[in-house]
């Protein structure tokens, strides 16, 4: 038997929401994670340090009793965020980061960013302050294939912002292309870029072929995979300006399962687990842990997690439930189309 040993992971991008489904999936992040970034998508959006204070209150009370767990809030940017608000939300602790989603670019988005000059402001000052920027990089321009709309938007949107306030940090979140694994590699400083579990393990045909399949679906949308094996380079390299943001994303089941559905692939159940396979089929299960656990304290100024969690290849195939039961109905856990040896035993 195979065991690993590493500092407590955390997650750099997840998706909590509010009320019965946070109540449902809370437990699945704070069994393994020590500290998440939590993204403010909810409807309405966090958009407020008040917004984000009570948020972070509800995130504690749905907490299972005996967890411990660090909520690293953020701010949904909208055209008319106050400078002054953003600096007291990050003077007072509260707020790690803030989000900006081009309007229009995914769940609950549309509050978000069109004219990116309304959000200067607030960009400088933050630029000022040392807060970061987490972005969710792809344009919404309809003419813009769905497949090329990461590329673009670094070309026209992301890499025009880094040049006009280069001391603007940026995490560009959930990469999915070799376009943007370059981008990121290319810059010398105030970049990052997270990647997500399912990213490093699923192509574009794993959502199409034979059949569609609503649970690979997401955005950014998995592309082809050659793209995928660039993020797997990238994530099991080492290399600090990459580490794990889950994006774990928990719809019910309905509204996946159905003409128009949500995009969204909840992983924080075996996110673990699949790493350590992925990471193993690489030869570079020594690395997972500057991945999971080292890289993203680095960026965001924190302390990795002092405490340690073990990892084991077991020697049977390890059984992680298909569904989580919420109590706003069931919702479907991501199934990475292998067989998992490898699981988190403390
Ligand atoms: O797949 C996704 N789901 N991508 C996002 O950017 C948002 C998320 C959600 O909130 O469901
Ligand atoms: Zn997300």
């Amino acid at each position: 038997m195979k065991t690993l040993q590493i500092r407590r992971p955390d997650d750099w991008h997840l998706h909590l929401r509010d009320g019965a489904v946070l109540e449902g999936v809370i437990g699945d992040t704070s069994r393994h994670f020590a500290r998440a970034i939590i993204m403010p998508n909810l409807v309405p959006p966090v958009v407020t340090t008040a917004d984000a204070a009570a948020y972070r209150t509800r995130i504690m009370a749905a907490l299972p009793k005996g967890h411990r767990f660090e909520p690293l809030m953020t701010l949904y940017l909208t055209e008319h965020t106050n400078p002054d608000d953003v600096e007291e939300g990050k003077k007072s602790g509260l707020i790690t980061a803030v989000k900006l989603y081009p309007a229009g670019a995914t769940t609950n988005s549309h509050g978000g960013v069109r004219d990116f000059e309304k959000a200067m402001p607030v960009l400088e000052r933050m630029a000022k302050i040392g807060l970061p920027l987490c972005v969710h990089g792809e344009v919404t321009t309809p003419e813009v294939d769905i497949f090329d709309r990461e590329a673009v938007f670094i070309e026209t949107v992301l890499d025009p912002l880094r040049k006009r306030l280069p001391e603007l940090k940026v995490t560009m979140e959930h990469v999915t292309t070799s376009d943007g694994i370059d981008y990121i590699k290319s810059s010398k400083a105030n970049l990052a870029g997270t990647i997500t579990t399912h990213h490093l393990i699923i192509n574009r045909n794993d959502i199409l072929v034979g059949g569609i399949r609503p649970h690979y679906y997401c955005l950014p949308v998995a592309k082809r995979e050659s793209h995928r094996l660039a993020l797997r380079a990238a994530a099991t390299s080492g290399d600090h300006r990459f580490f794990l943001g889950t994006d774990s994303a928990p719809h019910v089941d309905p509204l996946k399962e159905c003409a128009c559905g949500c995009a969204g692939i909840y992983t924080s159940v075996n996110t673990m687990s699949c790493l350590a396979h992925v990471f193993e089929q690489d030869n570079a299960l020594d690395k997972l842990e500057a991945f999971a656990s080292l890289n993203g304290p680095a960026w965001y100024g924190l302390q990795p997690n002092a405490e340690m969690i073990t990892l084991e290849k077991q020697d049977a195939q390890v059984e992680f439930p298909a569904k989580r039961d919420t109590g706003a109905g069931a919702v479907t856990v991501f199934d990475p189309g292998f067989q998992i040896f490898w699981n988190v035993v403390d």
